[in-house]
């Protein structure tokens, strides 16, 4: 293990191999406030302590979000970003308006819906696994939620669901031997990969251009106003993406990581069959123990201080979740998987104005998951390696096999 003086967080083999842990744990206790050096040659600061990270998130004034929330991920080239238009890119009083805006596809009546169909596909999924005697989590069933979730949101029919989900998976593995053709410039890959989504986005929004009456996310945006006027399109297509980019790898990758704490704690799955009232706390603890996304980027907008560390304006400084959640000082035993853990104020859907707006459909998603598997009776094991995504920002998995024991 290096000293934490020569960790690079942007080095995605320390993820994809599972020695972030251990990264982290020493930097919270060596250099909390961390000057990450890239290998690209530019730097960052790294908070890693669940204390810093939380105040960070909830000072807003200071820590600017219109650069957008991942390291490099700008959306146009020239640093020209989505900023101000997309909702996770964008600073108060826009954060505002545009929140309030784009709250009707987060309502409860949306959140049901999600509900609903993801209950049909994750049940049938169960089945289909039944018959095959086991299955690839990654591939054949976390899939299935975000794919319930696109139909819902966005009234598309099961193929296309299924394409969106391979696109932003595509994207958000755009560092990942399985899922991209690691040739060429990063950069361009990442730029190509959103350009794709935008353009699904924008056919769809041509299509349902005359439908404003629709009851989906489209529709919603379609209706919604911002400073009394209509949403542009660039505003409409910017946050169709930021739904799908934020809904989907979270809420799959979460149920890998789920089904494989569970699979590694066996006791823990045998206790959840018998006590199905603690579903709500396990998933809670499985969002802690996953911290799915792993990190956000803000910008500091003026010279600050933190433990006595000068941060100064237009420094990048990226608050870590994946180690705020196992910050002994937060969570006693914090490498413990405890799906009794009360109080457990994870940071895995992030604080502050901009905590995750699509918190409410993610666990019901998950709550579907998770109870379909749960009242099957079928007990699984690992069927081969887990293999992890080559991600820092991102933590999932490219494969999960399992099979099915009884
Ligand atoms: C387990 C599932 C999920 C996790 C771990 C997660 C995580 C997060 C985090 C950490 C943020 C804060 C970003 C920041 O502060 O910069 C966020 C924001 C957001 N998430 Fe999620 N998310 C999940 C599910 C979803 C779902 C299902 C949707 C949509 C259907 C969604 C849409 C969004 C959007 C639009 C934002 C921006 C909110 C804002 O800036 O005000 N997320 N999410």
């Amino acid at each position: 293990m290096p000293a934490p003086t020569s960790v690079d967080l942007t080095d995605v083999a320390l993820f994809a191999a599972g020695r972030h842990h251990e990264a982290f744990r020493r930097l919270r206790a060596e250099a909390p406030v961390y000057r990450n050096p890239s290998a690209d040659g530019s730097w960052f600061w790294a908070l890693t302590r669940y204390e810093d990270v939380l105040a960070a998130y909830r000072d807003h004034d200071t820590f600017s979000s219109a650069h957008g929330a991942i390291l490099g991920g700008s959306f146009r080239t020239g640093g020209d970003t989505a900023s101000g238009d997309m909702l996770v890119a964008s600073d108060p009083p826009r954060h505002r308006l545009l929140r309030r805006a784009l709250h009707p596809p987060f309502g409860p009546a949306m959140v049901q819906r999600v509900t609903d169909q993801v209950r049909r596909l994750v049940r049938d999924g169960v089945e289909r696994m039944r018959a095959a005697g086991g299955c690839d989590i990654a591939l054949d069933f976390a899939p299935l939620l975000p794919i319930g979730a696109l139909m819902a949101l966005f009234g598309v029919e099961h193929d296309d669901a299924r394409h969106i989900v391979g696109l932003t998976r595509r994207m958000v593995g755009y560092r990942d031997p399985v899922l991209s053709d690691l040739s060429g410039d990063e950069r361009i890959r990442l730029a190509y990969a959103q350009s794709e989504i935008f353009e699904y986005f924008a056919e769809l929004l041509e299509d349902r251009r005359d439908q404003p009456e629709r009851d989906d996310a489209i529709g919603m945006l379609l209706r919604a106003e911002l400073n009394g006027r209509p949403l542009d399109d660039e505003q409409i297509l910017y946050n169709c993406m930021n739904i799908a980019v934020g809904g989907n790898e979270t809420s799959s990758y979460t149920t890998c990581a789920g089904i494989l704490a569970l699979l590694e704690h066996p006791e823990t799955w045998r206790r959840l069959r018998a006590e199905p009232g603690l579903l709500p706390s396990a998933l809670e603890e499985i969002l802690r123990w996953s911290s799915t996304n792993a990190y956000v980027q803000r910008v500091a907008v003026r010279d600050t201080r933190i433990r006595g560390v000068d941060i100064a304006r237009g420094d990048v400084v990226t608050l870590w979740n994946v180690s705020a959640n196992r910050d002994a000082d937060q969570f006693p035993d914090p490498d413990r998987f405890d799906i009794t853990r009360s109080p457990n104020r994870h940071l895995s859907f992030g604080s502050g104005i901009h905590r995750c707006i699509g918190a409410p459909a993610g666990t019901a998603e998950l709550t579907e998951a998770f109870s379909a598997l749960l009242d099957s009776g079928l007990e699984f094991r690992t069927a081969g390696d887990p293999v992890r995504l080559h991600s820092n920002f991102i933590l999932g998995f490219t494969s999960l096999p399992v099979e099915i024991v009884a």
